[in-house]
């Protein structure tokens, strides 16, 4: 498989030169932006020229979130023109894909992946090409990454970031991190919103020194949000108790993978996740929580959209399906590679995410892929601390998901169509140019043969990394074909993807969770019953 990406690098490379060739001599397309990213509405021509055909997609089972049925998928341009059962159109140029007894979904979104990050003295391995490559390959046709700005400059993050995805074969979006707090990042993070297509925000409340975020940031940050119609984002763990967890493993001589769990148990997860959607519900702001791994702090979640509070909880793959018994493998490569946080944890909470994502408890689910090889994770060797944290996930998530929720009978196709697609782009405000299968919607299709099985492994994933946490798992359900932006980039196994012809998604403020904010600040302000009236004071 490696062979068939780097020939079709080296074409691509060719493509890329002749394309700059043109546009510098003089045919720009109107659609390419100024800062070389294309909008969300721009036309098929902005980016590679690429071979789009026409393509009909016959006989299979359609399924949105809320409806499914028999019918063909017509696409033209990179966009659906017609959803319909026999739809008849002239034969020429027309790719026809028999789907007869398989599901035509929309692919897969995951809302969390950290592609070419600087973190822990080194990078993850999968950058903005070898990440989509692995995406596609495993059905998912668009993420959001978390742009992570420089020395807390945002602006300059961006940049970076957008520099990175020069190299896209998918279409992406921004989310970004806030690490510190001054009137410049105030400023920009409407400028982000205004004029760059961010509309979500992440506190990290760990990682002491570098990321982490103290409440009275987080507070600002609440505040900024909800005036901007952004959504904020948290990493929920208290970081000060993590330092002070992963002192007292040092002190016990627990130096190893084990000890990672063991400094930064569900507790603090579950305080830290507590305390986030307390002061969100103080300021009135929708909150999203991302990679709730813990039955605790699940059980936050659920306690506050109870009380009617507007609380996103994110799982990922990891937590979902793995437990943390990998952590005690003697071997540190295998160890290792499951250190992530917070931790993969005991069996036990993983089914009770399961659960709660079958409910609707937890609405969509993510991968945290942030993947480091075993050279990487090496660094941390006698001290676990040391380890990079993350995981893989981008190219198993769909394929493990189906596996684990509805191969069991957990959950029905429409809502893995709703937890993998629809409500993260619902969440972020992109919906129904992505995230459905409607006339008018991005050609992100997938087809998924129920009878076919998959198989994942190291040495056939598309991913750079040597290793994989899902490494031998097999199961029910194959996608067999992947279409992004009207192009079959994924089929019989090979992968057909190109260097810069994914897009930047922008993605407006104000999703459907801010609905009525405004509302319940008048109702909250009326309640006051204040200032009270006084007479002048005592004589
Ligand atoms: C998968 O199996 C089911 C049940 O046996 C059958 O109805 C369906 O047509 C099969 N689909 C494919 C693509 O083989
Ligand atoms: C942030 O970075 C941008 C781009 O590199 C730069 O123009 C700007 O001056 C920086 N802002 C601050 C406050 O340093
Ligand atoms: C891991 O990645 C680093 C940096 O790209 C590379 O030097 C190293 O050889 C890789 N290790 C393995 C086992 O692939
Ligand atoms: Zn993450």
């Amino acid at each position: 498989m490696a062979e068939v990406i780097q020939s079709k690098l080296v074409w691509a490379v060719y493509l890329l030169h002749l394309l700059l060739l043109i546009s510098i001599h003089g045919s720009t397309s109107d659609s390419i932006s100024s800062e070389g990213f294309c909008a969300v509405n721009s036309g098929s021509d902005c980016g590679l020229p690429s071979p789009y055909t026409k393509i009909l997609i016959k006989g299979g089972t359609v399924v949105n979130a809320h409806h499914k049925e028999v019918a063909d998928v017509y696409i033209e341009d990179g966009v659906i023109l017609s959803v319909r059962p026999n739809i008849r159109v002239p034969d020429e140029n027309i790719r026809v894909i028999d789907a007869t007894g398989k599901y035509v979904m929309p692919g897969g979104i995951d809302p969390h992946t950290h592609l070419d990050m600087e973190f822990m003295g080194t990078a993850t391995i999968d950058d903005f090409f070898t990440g989509h490559a692995a995406a596609l390959a495993g059905g998912t046709t668009m993420h959001i990454d978390f742009v992570i700005p420089i020395n807390g400059n945002l602006t300059a993050g961006f940049e970076a970031y957008k520099h990175k995805a020069s190299k896209a074969a998918m279409d992406y979006g921004f989310h970004m991190a806030i690490t510190k707090w001054d009137e410049d990042v105030s400023k920009d993070m409407g400028v982000m919103v205004r004029d760059h297509g961010i509309n979500s925000f992440k506190f990290f409340m760990a990682y002491k020194g570098t990321l982490m975020v103290n409440d009275d940031l987080l507070l600002e940050g609440l505040k900024k949000c909800k005036s901007l119609g952004a959504l904020p984002m948290v990493h929920a763990e208290n970081g000060d108790a993590v330092v002070e967890g992963q002192n007292r493993m040092i002190d016990l001589g627990i130096t190893g993978p084990e000890g990672h769990a063991l400094s930064r148990p569900p507790v603090l997860e579950a305080e830290a996740t507590a305390r986030a959607i307390r002061l969100a519900a103080f300021i009135n702001t929708p909150l999203y929580v991302v990679h709730v791994m813990s039955t605790d702090a699940m059980e936050e979640i659920a306690k506050a959209k109870k009380a009617g509070q507007r609380v996103v909880g994110e799982p990922v793959v990891s937590g979902l399906v793995l437990d943390d018994s990998w952590l005690w493998h003697p071997d540190f490569t295998t160890a290792s590679k499951y250190v992530m946080s917070p931790p993969i944890r005991e069996l036990g909470h993983g089914q009770a995410l399961r659960a709660a994502l079958s409910t609707g408890t937890l609405q969509l689910v993510g991968t945290d892929h942030c993947t480091f090889n075993s050279t990487q994770k090496a660094f941390g060797l006698d001290d676990f601390r040391k380890i990079p944290n993350g995981v893989n996930g981008l190219e198993e998530r769909m394929h493990v998901l189906w596996d684990a929720m509805v191969e069991t009978g957990k959950i029905n196709v429409m809502d893995y169509v709703r937890i993998t697609s629809t409500e993260c782009a619902r969440i972020f405000n992109i919906y129904p140019k992505k995230g459905a299968i409607l006339e008018g919607s991005d050609a992100d299709v997938i087809i998924l043969n129920p009878n076919a099985s998959f198989e994942v492994s190291a040495t056939s994933h598309h991913s750079r990394s040597d290793t994989n946490v899902y490494e031998g798992r097999t199961g029910k359900g194959k996608v067999e074909v992947t279409v992004s932006r009207g192009r079959v980039v994924w089929e019989n196994d090979v992968l057909n993807v190109m260097p810069g012809s994914g897009k930047y998604i922008k993605m407006p403020p104000f999703s459907y969770l801010f609905d009525g904010i405004d509302k319940s600040n008048a109702a909250y302000l009326s309640s006051l019953r204040a200032p009270v009236k006084r007479s002048s004071a005592a004589s």
